[in-house]
């Protein structure tokens, strides 16, 4: 009803829009990058609903792969693969980034503007006038680098940051689309290890690897498990506080007092007190364009080591990529709040905000209560927001209650996706991509 009351607005706008050629009317582009998550697409799915709403808008572009799309002239009409209601409810239940993604670092553009030239090029063929960027902290340092570049040579092309990432860390925002679908992901799978490892009558440690870089929030969230009267994962290590070995060990010989089976939560980013990762003898040396080490591994590191120093069953599950695309347990809060949040950025570039990414604020926990605003882009891009230290309990192995009141509205609400053979269905707009 919803959608079809939107698309009805939409002949109408374009009906308007056609009357008003020779007026205002723009054209705009979208892009995703960084790491998948459950509500990316919800977020292009805003963009591109709004974009048909506004009068001033004509043509929606896609920009395949995030930025390289743009460098290298590979955009896609989205009215042509989002042909109905029924594409956009799809959209927002398709897991990852529809439109492909990149990890693309931006040089500055007065050492070497040769790449800004192609992009302009692209923005000057199609008539873009707007850029939306749904990325996480890197990829806001794209939102800067080209907002900079065009009010420095008096360009009107507006660029807007729209946030997204399991790993919650970006700056400046309540929270990241992405994070709630993850943490509900998380601590559902959670309940069910703890269901699993828990069937025999045998000492055990079991050791789940969570995502999220330098950032704890996602490994946090297993925590919130405990409202449902769970009393595991009995013990959760945070990249926030310095790991010790030793530590670890007593902590687990100490619950293996009141319990044979010992749950563990562990952020695949753990660092030790000199500021090495934990498991850094068996990362691979593999680093992105920003920087970032690729981190795996360190749950089967501390499995040999409590094997080692305890000698029990001992089996260690990394997450890995499941966290980031679980849409079969999605938070309906999270993929409504991403589409929201993708239309918003459609409203302020309209507005004549650039150089912004649009940011949730919670006004309460309960009700739950956000608002949106924007924030300049110079104090998101390349920053980290860490999980409070304040929310790690005294004994740094486990969450405070304050931390499950933030956590627990993003999680809430389930979507209902089309089923077909028995699997949820997915959309694919990659077939349109131009192969270069
Ligand atoms: O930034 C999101 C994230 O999923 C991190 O949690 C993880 O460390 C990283 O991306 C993995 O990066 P890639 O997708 O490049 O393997």
């Amino acid at each position: 009803m919803f959608f079809a009351l939107t698309n009805f607005i939409a002949i109408l706008n374009n009906i308007i829009k056609i009357n008003s050629v020779g007026g205002f009317i723009i054209n705009i582009a979208v892009a995703q990058s960084g790491g998948p998550t459950c509500a990316i697409n919800s977020s292009l799915a805003g963009v591109f609903c709004q974009g048909q709403k506004q009068p001033e808008i004509r043509e929606i572009y896609g920009s395949y792969n995030g930025i390289q799309g743009v460098i290298e002239d590979n955009l896609v009409d989205l009215s042509s693969v989002i042909k109905n209601d029924d594409d956009i409810t799809l959209l927002m239940h398709t897991p990852s980034t529809a439109l492909g993604s990149c990890r693309y670092k931006l040089p500055d553009f007065d050492k070497d503007n040769e790449v800004y030239k192609k992009i302009l090029n692209t923005f000057k063929k199609y008539d873009i006038k707007a850029f939306f960027y749904i990325g996480g902290n890197d990829s806001m340092d794209t939102v800067a680098k080209l907002s900079a570049y065009f009010k420095a040579n008096d360009i009107d092309i507006k660029v807007v940051g729209i946030p997204k990432t399991i790993d919650n860390d970006v700056a400046m925002t309540d929270h990241t689309p992405g994070f709630g679908s993850a943490a509900k992901y998380i601590a559902t799978t959670m309940q069910e290890i703890i269901r699993d490892s828990s069937v025999y009558y045998l000492d055990s440690v079991t050791i789940v690897e969570i995502m999220g870089r330098d950032a704890g929030w996602l490994t946090a969230s297993s925590g919130i498990l405990k409202v449902n009267g769970e009393v595991a994962p009995h013990l959760i290590y945070l990249p926030e506080v310095a790991f010790s070995i030793e530590k670890f060990i007593d902590d687990i010989k100490n619950v293996q007092k009141s319990s044979k089976s010992v749950i563990v939560a562990v952020s695949e980013g753990l660092k030790l007190e000199n500021g090495e990762y934990v498991a850094n003898s068996c990362l691979s040396d593999t680093v992105d364009v920003f920087g970032h080490q690729y981190l795996s591994g360190l749950g089967k590191y501390l499995e040999n080591v409590v094997k080692k120093e305890i000698g029990c069953k001992v089996r260690s599950i990394e997450l890995n990529v499941l966290q980031r695309c679980a849409s079969h347990i999605a938070s309906k809060t999270d993929l409504d709040e991403a589409m929201m949040i993708g239309e918003q950025a459609v409203k302020n570039a309209i507005e004549g905000k650039t150089g912004v990414m649009v940011v949730f604020e919670r006004i309460s926990n309960s009700p739950y209560t956000i608002a949106t605003n924007t924030v300049v882009i110079e104090k998101i891009a390349n920053k980290e927001k860490l999980f409070p230290v304040k929310w790690i309990n005294d004994s740094n192995n486990g969450i405070t209650d304050e931390a499950i009141e933030y956590f627990l509205p993003l999680m809430q609400g389930e979507i209902s996706p089309l089923m077909k053979n028995g699997i949820p269905v997915h959309i694919n707009l990659m077939h349109h991509k131009k192969i270069k």
